[in-house]
């Protein structure tokens, strides 16, 4: 057996793979995300342990393995955190998360001081308010005795890392978001650390993802159930664990993640960053490197519009009852368009500030066309990324789509619809804890590598093609939707 753990903003999901690649068993467990001010977002690292590690002992009680079955760990996780520990490995600060937007003048800085060719060279990423290097940029400026006391920099499942095994380690795909890392070489950037005088010897080693990078210590054995001495393995950020939870692993497949936020993922045989550093280009967890494109509100868009429609009415209203009033509205929504930009947009308009709306609402419209233009909005948000991935001559033959979003048919057929391209279902649904625990069986040896692994285990379900009469509609609708932004843009506040 193989445990995978996928630390995410509001829960830790930890799975038992077996052998084959069956899930057999698996548990969540919950935090807190703290907002101390508007746009902050902070965690406390020992939340995350105190899940993990109740979470792990659930797990091996309920399932009944003997955890010496267990040959292998996991990690995945939320990207972008900033986890700072003091000499004696105390956290000094709270967490501060991936969706918090405190540090907009020191990406200003960083821009005017290596500027766009220096983040193209260096890193091959913006300088984006979520990434970590503006972080310790940030800290540095308002938290002067924080900065004093630094002794090692972690990124948040690294953290987990740290408590099982004592090391002080990330991986490949994790350090690509720091924005410290030098993506087509794989290894930290010695230019971006420079430039920015940022302690070196604070941050962790770095190893590829399917890398063993530790052992379970004695200690985290007693406090988790595990056995002393299971390998962990580096692991990745919960977007590339999650694309190989989904099999994207190869040129051609493309997946969307339907979740709380929206992610477009391209894998690539060879590195090649987007000059104009519209998408991420980070390295994968299978030796390669991927681009993609990160809405902040997909599935959340829903999830708000039932929220409201529940707390404003007497009956009450299921997602189901929602999405079936939707299936009645024609595509298109008889022309009222819905922009996604609920907690403002990363790709492709990186505005902290952009607002959504319901554009073209007239007396004829009914709650059904709102719900449907909801899922529409955030199909055209998605494409938005999906063409930056074509611009790169990145083929796209195949999306594989998971997450809450992606159990509804309807925005599968709509996504098929707005991409003009087949919308595949696959058997594994857990996604990136999934994806971790494939990376601890590789690193055990069991497979020769994520792609081998890959496709032993992941086949296609269920697969939803597009209605070419549909495809025309949306193709005609879809430089509305763009055009939208722009117009409404001087009305953000
Ligand atoms: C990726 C990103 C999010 C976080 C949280 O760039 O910001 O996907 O990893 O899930």
């Amino acid at each position: 057996y193989f445990l995978g753990i996928d630390l995410g903003t509001s829960s830790v999901k930890i799975i038992l793979m077996s052998d084959s690649g069956s899930v057999v068993s698996s548990v969540s467990k919950e935090y807190p995300v703290y907002y101390p001010e508007p746009g902050w977002a902070e965690q406390n690292p020992e939340d995350w342990w105190n899940a993990t590690k109740n979470g792990i002992n659930e797990l091996i009680s309920k399932s009944g393995v003997k955890s010496g079955d267990i040959k292998g760990i996991g990690l995945s996780g939320q990207m972008h955190g900033l986890v700072l520990l003091d000499r004696d490995n105390n956290v000094i600060t709270p967490a501060i998360l991936w969706c918090d937007q405190r540090t907009q003048e020191e990406c200003d800085y960083i821009i005017e001081k290596i500027g766009k060719e220096g983040l193209l060279k260096y890193t091959g990423n913006k300088a984006l308010t979520g990434f970590t290097a503006p972080k310790i940029l940030w800290v540095r400026k308002h938290l002067k005795d924080v900065y004093s006391r630094i002794a090692h920099i972690l990124l948040p499942k690294d953290y987990i890392r740290f408590k099982l095994t004592g090391d002080y380690a990330t991986e490949v795909s994790d350090a690509s978001g720091t924005l410290l890392f030098d993506v087509s070489n794989r290894r930290w950037s010695k230019d971006m650390i420079d430039a920015f005088d940022i302690p070196e010897n604070a941050l962790p080693k770095c190893y590829e993802s399917t890398d063993v990078t530790g052992y379970v210590t004695k200690e985290a054995a007693d406090l988790t159930g595990l056995e002393e001495g299971t390998i962990v393995v580096g692991g990745g950020g919960d977007q590339a664990s999650g694309a190989v939870g989904t099999g994207t692993v190869k040129s051609g497949i493309v997946s969307v993640a339907l979740g709380t936020s929206g992610v477009v993922f391209a894998s690539q045989d060879k590195y090649a960053a987007d000059e104009e550093l519209r998408l991420h280009s980070f390295c994968h967890a299978n030796g390669k490197w991927h681009v993609m494109g990160v809405m902040l509100s997909a599935a959340s868009c829903l999830k708000w519009w039932v929220d409201n429609v529940n707390n404003y009415s007497n009956e009450a209203m299921t997602f189901d009852g929602l999405l079936g009033e939707a299936e009645k509205a024609q595509p298109g929504s008889d022309g009222l368009v819905f922009l996604p930009y609920l907690m403002g947009e990363r790709t492709p308009y990186s505005d902290p500030y952009a607002k959504g709306s319901f554009v073209g609402l007239s007396i004829t419209h009914n709650r059904g066309h709102m719900t449907r233009s909801i899922l529409e909005g955030v199909a055209f948000g998605l494409r938005d990324s999906l063409e930056l991935i074509k611009d790169l001559n990145i083929p796209v033959n195949e999306v594989r789509v998971s997450g809450g979003g992606a159990k509804s048919k309807l925005w599968r057929q709509i996504l098929a619809d707005i991409f003009n391209v087949r919308i595949d279902m696959i058997n594994a649904t857990e996604g990136p804890s999934f994806g971790a625990a494939i990376m601890a069986s590789v690193g055990y040896g069991l497979y020769k590598d994520v792609d081998e692994a890959c496709s032993k285990l992941i086949k296609v379900t269920d697969s939803v093609y597009p209605i070419q009469e549909n495809v025309e509609k949306y193709n005609k609708l879809y430089p509305v939707y763009v055009s939208l932004y722009s117009k409404l843009k001087g009305t953000f506040e």
